[in-house]
């Protein structure tokens, strides 16, 4: 190795030596550049990179061209969450269940009521029913609330499935004065021309709970324990005439007054309409048998509006029973064999 570097050493002497003897006369000047040379070969892939957190692949799982979004915000147009007007009740009592953010804000609190009354209000929409934007992944079509709901108005804790969402809202608030217990009876002031169940009691009914149980015989109908998911499987059932029913409108029945069969059609392969019409016309003929009595006790117009004064506490049950059902607006269907009972029973007690 030595004689290696002393070799290269000798050589270098003899080149300064050359260089010294060959220099003769001044160097030119420097010439124009020469043209390009040709492209090199491509060169080895790149490592590749860390995983993007709310990366453009996230992003188009659901903006993609996949249309997701578009297709279920052009049926929620047709829907009266979209449609209905009254996120305008934004104080916070109200505001619980009529906007959006007063919604999330009381499932995050477990609070009847919102913290606040919601400035810029909103109607029901994707964020109030799902997680969107908390991972920025297919993750957050995940419901906001699926907890199984005890309800406001007799206490019963009721589990439907992914229906427990639209049971939050679709309760009746507490009435004042409270709802009466049967068999406890004592006189009663209902001061409210609106007294009775606030207008969404179709949870309640479906389950078959906090209704004024008078009398004996109850008993739910098949739907109560049968529909798995209850409320979703009939109304966000496959669509029916591009967006007339079903899915994210809602609807159950089109503005024609036809039932989409799509949800029904597992039990009921034919004959839904039929079937519905029948039934809606026995618990109807109830209805105004009933309203006939409370008009003529004198608490509840013929418009059905609550009439402030004070009664026996059976009397302020069949008038909730008769708002009850009436508010459900079901006419009887989301449970038949109950809504039966409760109105005839409240009918006979009103005669005893
Ligand atoms: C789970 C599906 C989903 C994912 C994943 C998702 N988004 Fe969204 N995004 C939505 C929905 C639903 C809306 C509301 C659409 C509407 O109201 O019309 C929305 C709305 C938006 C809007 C409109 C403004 C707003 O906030 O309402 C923007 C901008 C947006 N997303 C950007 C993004 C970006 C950027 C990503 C990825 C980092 C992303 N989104 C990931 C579902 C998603
Ligand atoms: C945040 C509370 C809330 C949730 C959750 C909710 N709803 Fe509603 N829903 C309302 C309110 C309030 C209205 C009345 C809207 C209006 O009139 O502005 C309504 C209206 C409706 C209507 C139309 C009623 C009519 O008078 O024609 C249907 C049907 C309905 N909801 C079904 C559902 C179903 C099914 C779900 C669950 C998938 C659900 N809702 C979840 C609050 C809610
Ligand atoms: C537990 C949830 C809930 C709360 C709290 C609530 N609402 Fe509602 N409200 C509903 C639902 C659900 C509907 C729609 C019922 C339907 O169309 O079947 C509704 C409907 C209405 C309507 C339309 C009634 C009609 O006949 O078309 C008015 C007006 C209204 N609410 C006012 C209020 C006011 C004012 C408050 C506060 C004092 C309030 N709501 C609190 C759930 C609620
Ligand atoms: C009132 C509550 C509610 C609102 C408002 C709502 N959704 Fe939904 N959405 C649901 C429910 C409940 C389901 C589950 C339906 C089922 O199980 O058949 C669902 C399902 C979906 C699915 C299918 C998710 C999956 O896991 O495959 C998409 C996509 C979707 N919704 C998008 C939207 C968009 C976009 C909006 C706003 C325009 C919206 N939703 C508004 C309640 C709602
Ligand atoms: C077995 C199927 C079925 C189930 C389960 C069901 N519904 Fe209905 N719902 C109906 C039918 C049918 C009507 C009556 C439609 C008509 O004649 O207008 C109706 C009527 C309604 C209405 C009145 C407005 C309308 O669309 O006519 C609301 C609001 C409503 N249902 C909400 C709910 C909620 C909330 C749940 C869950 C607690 C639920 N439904 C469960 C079938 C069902
Ligand atoms: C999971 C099965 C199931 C589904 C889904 C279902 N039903 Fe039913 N339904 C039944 C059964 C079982 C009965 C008869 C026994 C009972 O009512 O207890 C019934 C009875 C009825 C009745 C007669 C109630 C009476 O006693 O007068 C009507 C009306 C009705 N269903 C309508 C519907 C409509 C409308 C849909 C779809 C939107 C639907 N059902 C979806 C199982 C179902």
């Amino acid at each position: 190795m030595k004689n290696f570097y002393l070799f290269l050493l000798k050589c270098a002497a003899i080149l300064l030596v050359i260089g010294l003897v060959s220099c003769e006369g001044d160097i030119g000047q420097t010439g124009p550049a020469g043209p390009a040379g040709p492209t090199g070969a491509q060169g080895p892939q790149g490592v590749a990179g860390a995983d993007g957190q709310n990366g453009a692949t996230t992003c188009s799982d659901c903006h993609g061209s996949n249309q997701l979004i578009t297709a279920k915000s052009f049926q929620w147009e047709n829907s009266i969450h979209y449609l209905g007007g009254h996120f305008e009740r934004n104080q916070a009592r109200c505001a619980g269940c009529h906007t959006s953010q007063g919604f999330l804000d009381r499932i995050a609190s477990g609070e009847m009521a919102a913290s606040q009354d919601i400035e810029d209000p909103l109607p029901q929409n994707c964020y109030t029913c799902h997680q969107i934007h908390q991972t920025y992944t297919e993750a957050d079509w995940a419901l906001t609330a699926q907890d199984p709901v005890t309800l406001w108005v007799g206490g019963e804790t009721v589990d439907v499935g992914r229906g427990n969402l639209c049971l939050n809202c679709h309760q009746p608030r507490v009435p004042s004065p409270a709802l009466p217990t049967p068999g406890v009876d004592e006189m009663l002031e209902i001061t409210s021309t609106r007294y009775g169940p606030h207008h969404g009691a179709q949870g309640a009914l479906f389950a078959g709970e906090g209704a004024y149980e008078v009398g004996t015989g109850y008993e739910n109908s098949a739907h109560t324990t049968a529909v798995a998911h209850a409320c979703v499987t009939c109304h966000m059932a496959a669509t029916i005439d591009g967006r007339d029913a079903g899915g994210h409108t809602f609807r159950v029945e089109t503005e024609g007054g036809e039932i989409n069969p799509n949800g029904c059609v597992v039990c009921h392969p034919t004959g839904v309409q039929e079937l519905v019409e029948t039934t809606q016309a026995g618990v109807e003929a109830l209805l105004d048998s009933l309203s006939v009595k409370l008009q003529a006790i004198g608490i509840m117009t013929d418009a059905g509006r609550s009439v402030p004064g004070t009664y026996t506490s059976t009397q302020v049950g069949a008038l909730y029973n008769y708002k009850y059902v009436e508010e459900d607006q079901s006419r009887g269907v989301h449970n038949a064999k109950y809504a039966r009972t409760l109105l005839s029973n409240s009918i006979t007690a009103l005669d005893e």
